[in-house]
């Protein structure tokens, strides 16, 4: 990053830790009940949640500690819920991993103005007297309340992702926040349970509603990183088979790159785009058991090098199969040499049988051997693949894909 943008960056981070300090300070000295017993139950509670989130696809987390805050808030008004709030903001899982300084006051900046606004309309509309939640106008300030953290705490957070990566505030927040909506409302309904259970029968009813919530969320976490892990070693098988084959290193991480990039432009959900990125990334691990001499060969391929290659789909299909959390998927494996006309391999099937993951896969793979040296030609520049890409529409490639892809390298070439 260029040394102006920096400075830029990081007034802007110092801006919003001082404000949400500033707001936090003035809020508990106007709104002065505080409780010890929410302020530790609470804060316990939320402590975990964030500490056990799960990362989101660009960045970020997602943890239930919004429902955690909200409750807190109902039971116990704004002091409390900023207390707990400011725990929360502490993540001990970025001290080990030593993240800058400046992202630990951002975060906690962030956190205090989005629970300071939010906890603010809260306090002036909430009805208290009625000593109930389920009236309409108190259940429709706590949505109010949501909405409104919402909106502050993800559009801030796309605010610095913006500035740091250059990229537009509201796509950042399309790609990365707005799926999250949903889920923020089933955390408010949430939050009214266990507010009201909390009133009604006291805090052990915490054991019941939030706990299991937590170790949940844990447990998500743990399955999340075992993921992790295991792709990682089947990277490494990756890195392996592209080694193998001199003229495509690295072509995997870069039909994953284009693919994801497609699925974007096809507004694909984050969960299918990060599904999708695997498959592309083990898309020719089956070439593990093509023969050395084929792969390598500088001199015109027989009939029989070809069908020793064309094995590559069948048998990488056989190994994406077997991991658990792809087996759904590996069909794009299988038919990622299948072409619209039907003219592919190894089954010839066409257009709508050909499923959209590999569909995708085929333009990304397609332009990635295009522009990459080949033993029996030179690369083609971005010009001459875009041609040959729009060549092949209807063809090889299905038209709608084809043409988003051939969009994302139009405005590469701009930018
Ligand atoms: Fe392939």
């Amino acid at each position: 990053m260029k040394n102006n943008s920096k400075s830029f960056l990081l007034i802007y981070i110092f801006t919003i830790f001082l404000s949400g300090l500033s707001l936090s300070f003035y809020l508990i000295s106007r709104f002065k009940n505080v409780s010890v017993l929410g302020v530790v139950l609470f804060g316990i509670l939320i402590f975990a949640a964030d500490n056990f989130s799960v990362p989101l696809p660009k960045t970020g987390f997602v943890s239930v500690s919004s429902g955690i805050y909200l409750s807190a808030l109902i039971l116990f008004g704004p002091s409390t819920a900023i207390i707990v709030t400011f725990i929360s903001s502490f993540f001990i899982r970025d001290f080990l991993r030593k993240v800058p300084y400046y992202k630990h006051l951002f975060n906690i900046g962030q956190y205090l103005i989005s629970i300071g606004f939010s906890s603010w309309i809260f306090e002036i509309m909430y009805e208290r007297k009625y000593d109930s939640i389920f009236i309409p106008k108190n259940i429709g300030v706590i949505f109010l309340t949501a909405v409104t953290f919402f909106i502050i705490n993800t559009f801030l957070t796309a605010s610095v992702i913006s500035i740091s990566q250059k990229i537009k505030i509201f796509n950042i927040w399309a790609y990365n926040f707005a799926w999250l909506f949903p889920f923020h409302i089933f955390l408010v309904v949430m939050a009214i349970a266990i507010s009201f259970l909390y009133k009604t029968y006291g805090p052990f009813t915490l054991l019941f509603t939030l706990m299991p919530l937590v170790i949940a969320q844990y447990t998500y976490m743990l399955r999340n990183n075992e993921r992790k892990a295991l792709l990682n070693s089947i990277m490494h098988i990756v890195k392996i088979v592209e080694a193998k084959d001199i003229y495509t290193a690295g072509h995997s991480v870069r039909v994953a790159d284009y693919s994801e990039k497609i699925a974007r432009k096809l507004r694909l959900n984050e969960y299918d785009i990060e599904l999708l990125k695997n498959i592309a990334n083990l898309h020719d691990i089956g070439k593990i058991q093509v023969d050395l001499s084929v792969l390598n060969k500088t001199e015109k391929l027989t009939n029989e090098d070809w069908l020793e290659i064309k094995k590559h789909p069948v048998v990488g299909y056989e190994i994406v199969k077997e991991i658990t959390f792809l087996k759904d998927y590996a069909n794009a494996v299988l038919y990622h040499h299948e072409r619209h006309d039907g003219s592919g391999y190894p089954f010839g099937i066409s257009d709508e049988k050909i499923p959209l993951f590999a569909k995708i896969i085929s333009i990304a793979d397609s332009y990635d051997a295009m522009t990459t040296d080949r033993p029996y030609r030179k690369a083609l520049n971005n010009y001459q693949a875009i041609k040959e890409l729009e060549n092949n529409i209807g063809k090889q490639f299905d038209e709608n894909i084809c043409l988003k892809m051939i969009e994302i390298l139009k405005e590469e070439q701009i930018n």
